[in-house]
C-alpha cells in the first residue's frame, strides 16, 4: 500500500488558506487534513463548517475531516454537505460507533475512527468491517506542534496485526508529531496515511517540506 501525505491545515496561515492548499497540492499532497475542535472534547477551538466549504471551493484533493468534537453526530451532514470526503470520529465520545459510521457512509463519505493515545486498539475490534480508515493519534489531540509519543509505533503494529487477522486492509492514519525523522519508521510499522502540520507548515517552503516528507516516508528504514 503506498503512503498518502495529508498536510493538516491547522498549521497553515489562516489568512492564506487557499495559497497553502495550492502549495501542498502542487507538491503532491494526497489529502487535505482538516482538524475540527469544539472546545469540549479537546481544550481548543479551531475550524468549522464554513471553512470546510471554503476549502472545498479551492481543493483538488479530498478533504479529510477529523472531528475532535463531543457530539459528532450533530454535524456529520453539515460537514459532508460542505465537502468532506473522509470523516473521522473519536471512539471515546460514542457509546455506539457503528450507527455513526453508517450515517457517514450513507452520505457517500469514507468513515473512520480515531483513537486517543490512551485508547487501546482493541476498542475498534468490533468495528473493523465498518471502517474505511483508522486514525491513531500520536499526540493528545488539541494542538499542532506537540512531540510525537514513541509508544505509537507498537500501537500501529498492533493495529495492523488486528486488521490483518480480520482480513481487513483499511488505511491506518497517524496524526501528531509526524516528521522527517519518524516518517519511514511509521510506514514500516504499518501506517498508510501521514498527517503533518508543523513538519509542513512550520517550514519556510511549504511545497518543499511536503516533498521532503514524502521522500522520508518512502525511504527504506
Ligand atoms: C492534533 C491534530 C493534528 C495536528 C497535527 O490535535 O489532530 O492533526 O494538527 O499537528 P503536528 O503535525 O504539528 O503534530
Ligand atoms: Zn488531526
Amino acid at each position: 500500500m503506498s503512503v498518502r501525505i495529508a498536510p493538516s491545515i491547522l498549521g497553515a496561515d489562516f489568512a492564506r488558506l487557499g495559497e497553502a492548499v495550492a502549495s501542498v497540492e502542487e507538491a503532491g499532497a494526497d489529502l487535505i487534513h482538516v482538524d475540527v475542535m469544539d472546545g469540549h472534547f479537546v481544550p481548543n477551538i479551531s475550524i468549522g463548517v464554513p471553512v470546510v466549504a471554503a476549502l472545498k471551493r479551492v481543493a483538488r484533493v479530498p478533504l479529510d475531516v477529523h472531528l475532535m468534537v463531543q457530539h459528532p453526530g450533530r454535524y456529520l451532514d453539515a460537514f459532508i454537505d460542505a465537502g468532506a470526503a473522509m470523516v473521522t470520529v473519536h471512539v471515546e465520545v460514542l457509546p455506539e460507533v457503528g450507527p455513526t459510521l453508517d450515517a457517514i457512509r450513507r452520505r457517500g463519505a469514507k468513515a473512520g475512527v480515531a483513537l486517543n493515545p490512551s485508547t487501546p486498539v482493541e476498542a475498534v475490534g468490533p468495528l473493523i468491517h465498518e471502517l474505511d480508515h483508522l486514525l491513531i493519534m500520536s499526540v493528545n489531540p488539541g494542538f499542532a506542534g506537540q512531540p510525537f509519543i514513541p509508544g505509537t509505533f507498537d500501537k500501529i503494529a498492533r493495529a495492523r496485526g488486528l486488521l490483518a487477522a480480520s482480513g481487513s486492509r483499511v488505511a491506518i492514519e497517524v496524526d501528531g508529531g509526524v516528521d522527517l525523522g519518524n516518517a519511514a519508521a511509521l510506514v514500516r510499522a504499518g501506517a498508510t496515511i501521514l498527517v503533518a502540520a508543523k513538519a509542513i507548515f512550520g517550514k519556510g517552503d511549504i511545497a518543499e517540506a511536503t516533498r521532503a516528507l514524502r521522500r522520508a516516508a518512502e525511504a527504506p528504514v
